[in-house]
């Protein structure tokens, strides 16, 4: 894919926040990406960095109150999605951009068969009358994988397993052939050998298919399977973003380089000993005025508690928001 290509989906400047009854939390903090035509971006990032929130505020699936998108673009076919009417916004969710959300409100219906719940955005966005949208229920379940598709059709969620009814939630999201897809977790409940299936079954429909897709995971070691481009979230902003092999060569922030200590390595016959970062990210009550990982990080010096640092373009479609220069090993002299 040339560099040049011009985005899917360009995200500038999302900000969102919920309402608590102890003040608001700024969830997402000024986040800016774009999403090429066909490729992987890789999003990551411990619990609570606003991984979730930034993608459900750009498909307009968070409830307001608490929350409210304050401000930013989301430029997708042309418009801004957070500025089009709710009928506007359900014809592109769900059809032109699939998602698959570990969340109860969007996994599967106990008292449907599973080929009625292909079969419902089939028939309501793609304008396919019962039989048409049948045969090609049958075919998305053949297409990921699901062995005598015609009969499972007629089954309920709860006679799938778990790894099945993932690759289901697969086949809703590609239903209506989406330019975008947006998959946050949806390995993380299942078993280490469904997950590689799973992954392996994404990469050849991509492929197949010629979507993007944004990938959530807390896992670097799945990205680097994975990704063409990473995202690395840190207290609701992005704090590193660089292609996939120049992040895992080339570490300039301080946070991503603690995570891929994280990766357990195997040495010998023994996995290595897990490191973990010490600390808790924190809640944000305030917008960042400051660097967000500075109690916890060991190169901090006075600046970053004094300003927030800007995203710094190192080169390679490489940035990281940190006054330490990792190149040369001492601050940044701006
Ligand atoms: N309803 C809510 N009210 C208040 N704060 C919320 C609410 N939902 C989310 N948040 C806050 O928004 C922040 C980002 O949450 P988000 O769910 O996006 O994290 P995440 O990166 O997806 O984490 P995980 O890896 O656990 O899924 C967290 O600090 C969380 O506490
Ligand atoms: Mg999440």
């Amino acid at each position: 894919m040339p560099d040049g290509a011009l985005p899917v989906l360009d995200v500038r400047d999302l900000k969102t926040v919920f309402k608590t009854r102890g003040g608001e939390v700024h969830a997402v903090n000024d986040v800016s990406f774009e999403l090429r035509p066909g490729e992987l971006l890789g999003v990551v990032g411990e619990s609570g960095s606003g991984k979730s929130v930034t993608m459900m505020s750009l498909l307009g699936l968070l409830p307001s109150p608490p929350a409210n998108v304050r401000g930013g673009q989301v430029t997708f076919d042309g418009r801004d999605l957070l500025k089009v009417n709710p009928d506007e916004l359900r014809s592109v969710r769900g059809a032109k951009i699939g998602f698959i959300f570990q969340d109860p409100m969007t996994s599967l219906n106990p008292v449907f068969t599973v080929g009625n719940q292909i079969m419902e955005p089939l028939r309501k966005h793609m304008g396919l009358n019962k039989r048409e949208a049948a045969v090609r229920a049958q075919e998305l379940l053949e297409l990921v994988g699901i062995p005598d598709a015609a009969r499972r059709l007629l089954d309920y969620p709860h006679q799938f397993s778990g790894g099945m009814r993932q690759r289901v939630m697969i086949a809703i999201a590609l239903a209506c052939d989406p330019q975008v897809l947006i998959a946050d977790e949806p390995t993380t409940a299942l078993d280490v050998t469904i997950q590689a299936q799973i992954l392996e079954l994404m990469k050849e429909l991509r492929s197949k298919l010629g979507m993007a897709v944004i990938w959530i995971t807390h896992d670097l070691g799945v990205i680097a399977g994975i990704a063409d481009r990473v995202m690395v979230m840190y207290a609701g902003q992005v704090v590193e973003h660089a292609p996939v092999e120049e992040l895992f060569q080339n570490p300039q922030h301080p946070y991503t380089r603690a995570l891929l200590k994280t990766i357990p390595t195997i040495s010998g016959e023994r996995a290595a000993r897990l490191t973990i970062i010490e600390g808790q990210p924190p809640i944000m009550m305030a917008p960042p005025n400051a660097c967000a990982f500075r109690d916890r990080c060991d190169v901090a010096f006075e600046r970053c508690a004094q300003e927030n640092p800007p995203r710094y373009d190192v080169g390679h479609g490489h940035d990281a928001a940190c006054f330490f220069d990792a190149r040369t090993g001492v601050p940044r002299d701006v």
